[in-house]
């Protein structure tokens, strides 16, 4: 008998039915699907319905990773959340998705503020903790609601967002993909470049602040963050193959966060992958914030994209700025 391991047992994804094109953007702000297309490839993005909250995405992507692991929500030790758009300021989105799946008193951990790379982070965590004690099964989350929370008449930011969730269940089993190797950083001094600055104790909520909008406005250098995301999610990902000795070829499919085609052609480039090792989906949801990774994970999974022994790569950049990479073997 193989000896079990630990690792992902469960791949599942969620996006809202809404389906929002470029075309209607150009109704709302002063766009056109060619430039929206041109400079970032995006073409469509899902947007939640109105009822639908973080803990709603989040629940549906958990429920689907716990079938595909044949697991029952009884089953979870532990839940972590990578959110940026969490269901309320306290608690955490973990307490909530712990009541609303019904799972036992565990305890839950919101990863917040890490942005795009928060999935990425809250995986590694999560299979450091699995790694600790035999047996113990957690739940990882990436969920954004980001259309929400985002000014809907800043044309520089609103177009390119979209929600979605995607879960893993990290677990023992003989098939459990294996997590070979992971790295992260973390550059404080460009806090500034890529941030969400109202509603802390540096500048609280007031009633000026809300009149301005300012607890839905997203600063942020486009410039500055795809020459930063593309510098990192590089960095990061020869990293882990130098970690484990092996080659950008050895890859059978790379999975970056999905904030723009041309940074993740930029990354292919630099590293000497091919377009058919690099997946995409940018095209039908946009950025999707922490939930891009996980989704883009189990996607690729169910589309067959990725069979048994596979090495495939996990590299995601964000606020902070905060970049991460892991290697997974299937
Ligand atoms: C945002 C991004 C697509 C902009 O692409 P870009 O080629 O750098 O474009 P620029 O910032 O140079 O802007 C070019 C012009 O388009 C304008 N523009 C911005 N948004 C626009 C929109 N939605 N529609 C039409 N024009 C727009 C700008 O105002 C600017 O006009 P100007 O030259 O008259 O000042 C790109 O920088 C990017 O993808 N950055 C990183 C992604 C990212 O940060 N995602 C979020 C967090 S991970």
């Amino acid at each position: 008998m193989t000896a079990l391991r630990v690792g992902i047992v469960g791949f599942g994804g969620y996006t809202p039915a809404r389906v929002m094109t470029n075309e209607e953007w150009a109704e709302h702000v002063d766009t056109s699907d060619e430039w929206i297309t041109s400079r970032t490839g995006i073409k469509r993005r899902r947007v939640a319905a109105p009822d639908e909250t973080t803990v709603d995405l989040a629940e549906a992507a958990a429920r689907a990773a716990l079938e595909d692991a044949g697991l029952g929500v009884e089953d979870l030790d532990e839940i972590v959340i990578a959110t940026d758009t969490p269901e309320v300021y306290t608690p955490d989105t973990g307490a909530f998705l712990q009541h609303r799946l019904g799972a036992r008193e565990v305890p839950t951990y919101d990863l917040g503020g890490s942005g795009c790379a928060g999935f990425v982070l809250a995986l590694d965590i999560g299979m450091a903790r699995a790694a600790q004690k035999a047996g113990r099964r957690i739940l990882v989350v990436g969920v954004e609601l980001l259309t929400r929370l985002m000014n809907w008449k800043d044309r520089t930011t609103c177009v390119l967002f979209g929600d979605a969730a995607g879960a893993v269940v990290i677990g023992e089993s003989d098939t459990a993909v294996e997590l070979l190797a992971t790295t992260a950083g973390t550059d404080g001094s460009r806090a500034g470049i890529l941030a969400r600055l109202s509603g802390g104790t540096r500048e609280p909520f007031t009633l000026e602040s809300a009149q301005r909008g300012d607890h839905l406005k997203i600063e942020f250098n486009g410039r500055e963050v795809f020459r930063e995301a593309v510098k990192r999610m590089g960095q990061a990902s020869r990293e882990v193959l130098d970690q484990v000795g092996r080659k950008a070829e050895d890859l059978a499919l790379v999975i970056p966060h999905q904030a723009n085609k041309r940074i993740i052609d930029a990354i292919a480039k630099s590293l000497g992958l091919t377009d058919q090792q690099m997946y995409v989906n940018i095209e039908e949801f946009g950025n999707t914030g922490s939930a891009s990774v996980p989704l883009a994970l189990a996607q690729a999974r169910a589309q067959g994209r990725i069979q048994a022994g596979d090495l495939v790569l996990l590299t995601a950049f964000g606020a902070g700025f905060h970049w991460a990479a892991a290697l997974l073997r299937f």
